[in-house]
């Protein structure tokens, strides 16, 4: 099969690489990553209709800098296949091209007002000055001849440049980013007017047509588990759609750390969706057993993913047993899990080492991935054509070790009880205020701290509660959500009058980086 026209997004290390993938996807145009690496032979593969070099944390001028291979830069200068250069990327086309890059004595990091000088259909559409978004300080200090700058602000001069005949462009800003005011005009003034590509990406008939590949592909049953999460229902969807709710079976576990309510909603929901075949198993008393003494964070994830890998083959085993047939195990993978970010990116699968232990039970089996070519958004989108739940399309990310990781130091009953009650209150109120969809994720972490307080006239020694309530857009990067005092005060006054055991509530004020969004 031929595959779609792309536009290809060279990924040189930045952490940007996938929000331009993304971003081009928004504007309804097929992108997907490359490796900085990529030999023609699989360039030519992706059938690319358009070529982005992404940022990077390199330095073109120090040896071994990230560089496309020279044989498929030259094949796009060539072929005349349009090519955008975002920060590194733009450094990078002005210096193979000829021009001159160097480090300045100043850095130029955050927002910056650019003026734009000529006329270009890069820029058409917005003001001749605008807000853009920075980070670098290497810039480009001269181009060639056959090049022309088309905007600067008051550290770049070069902020944004063109070839004279060719459709090549750089621009030193990040157009993907959203405090770039007019970033997406900008890449979709390149993707439509310089590259003069039509819209050829829309989810919902993506996932349509990957449905009926699935039709014709798959013969025999199929198997999956699902947490709850919008991934791994809306994969055990599209296969159910494929094979027909006779041949899919779902195992859902409860590893007792799931949220307040959290499975009986998912049996609910898969109920809902007319799935027959669904398995429950209650394994939270053997999660307890074994997170027992454990304390340290690695140790914890590894404890509940083996814990989880070792109930899942064992109900799939007697599954196997009873009713036989398997052929195919449903993963939830979606694209970013497939391709590595950074510069060294494979476009292999991982295997969820759940998934590679009901391998080597069940032997023949195949893995599944109906989502491995989308982005979260996009899989919501496509939950939502699918008739899914609102409430599981909005939710938020849940981590896979669920409240394990936000209990900081040993989990037991006691504490569950504790952060499900309050997990419940956050949710709660962060819905009625409106807040929810506006946040990333906004959960409480019980501390393993007891601290002194009053209640009444009695003192008390409870337990302290972190809230920790991102803004993000991929979860890579994120910074903690400025909310109004009135609300962190209501929200802590509930929380300490209605969860028996904590008597403190304490606001998460960090970034991510330094701190990661999980504790543990
Ligand atoms: P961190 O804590 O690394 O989290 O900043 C980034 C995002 O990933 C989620 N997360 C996980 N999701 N299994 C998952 O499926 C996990 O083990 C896991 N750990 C963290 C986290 O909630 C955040 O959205």
């Amino acid at each position: 099969m031929e595959s779609r026209r792309s536009v290809v997004v060279f990924d040189f290390g930045g952490q940007y690489a996938h929000l331009i993938a993304r971003r081009v996807r928004e504007l309804n145009f097929y992108s997907v990553l490359a490796p900085y690496s990529v030999s023609l032979e699989e360039f030519l593969r992706l059938n690319p209709v358009a070529v982005i070099f992404s940022g990077g944390p390199s330095s073109i001028y120090v040896e071994n800098s990230p560089k496309p291979e020279i044989e498929v830069f030259n094949y796009i200068i060539r072929s005349r296949i349009p090519l955008l250069g975002i920060c590194y990327g733009h450094q990078l086309i002005a210096s193979l091209l000829g021009g001159r890059v160097s480090r300045k004595e100043k850095a130029e990091y955050g927002l910056s007002v650019l003026r734009v000088l000529r006329n270009d259909p890069l820029f058409s559409g917005t003001p001749e000055t605008q807000v853009v978004w920075m980070s670098h300080r290497d810039a480009v200090d001269w181009l060639p001849e056959e090049f022309v700058t088309l905007a600067s602000t008051e550290y770049s001069e070069v902020a944004a440049f063109r070839h004279r005949s060719l459709p090549i462009y750089g621009v030193q800003f990040h157009p993907e980013v959203r405090h770039t005011e007019y970033g997406r005009a900008i890449l979709e003034n390149f993707l439509k007017r310089v590259a003069g590509l039509e819209p050829n990406w829309f989810v919902e008939d993506v996932a349509a047509e990957v449905i009926s590949r699935l039709k014709k592909e798959l013969r025999g049953k199929a198997l999956t588990a699902v947490s709850g999460g919008v991934d791994s229902l809306t994969a055990a969807v599209m296969v159910q759609r494929a094979v027909g709710s006779d041949n899919i079976y779902v195992i859902h576990v409860n590893t007792g750390l799931l949220r307040e309510g959290e499975s009986e909603r998912t049996l609910e929901v898969l109920r809902k969706m007319g799935f027959k075949n669904v398995f429950y198993v209650d394994a939270s008393g053997l999660f307890l057993d074994r997170l027992r003494g454990v304390t340290d964070p690695e140790e914890k994830r590894r404890v509940v993913a083996k814990t989880f890998a070792d109930v899942f083959a064992e109900k799939a085993l007697e599954l196997n047993r009873e009713v036989g047939g398997f052929r195919y195990l449903v993963q939830g993978t979606i694209y970013p899990d497939r391709v590595e970010s950074g510069a060294t990116g494979k476009a292999t699968a991982k295997i969820k080492s759940h998934h590679n232990v009901v391998m080597e039970a069940i032997p023949g089996l195949e893995i599944v991935e109906p989502l491995a070519e989308f982005y979260k958004d996009e899989v919501r989108r496509i939950a939502r054509s699918l008739g899914l739940p609102e409430e599981v399309i909005t939710q938020h990310p849940f981590p896979g070790p669920g409240l394990a990781v936000r209990i900081v130091g040993e989990v037991t009953e006691e504490k569950l009880r504790i952060l499900r009650k309050a997990t419940v209150i956050v949710e709660e109120e962060f819905r009625k205020a409106g807040l929810y969809e506006k946040v990333w994720q906004a959960f409480p972490v019980l501390l393993s701290v007891k601290t002194v307080g009053v209640k009444g006239d009695e003192r008390s020694y409870e337990y302290a509660l972190a809230l920790r309530v991102v803004e993000s857009e991929d979860a890579m990067t994120a910074s903690f959500a400025k909310l109004p005092w009135d609300f962190l005060e209501r929200l802590a006054e509930r929380l300490v009058n209605e969860v028996e055991g904590v008597n403190r509530v304490l606001y998460d004020v960090t970034h991510k980086p330094p701190a990661t969004i999980e504790f543990e």
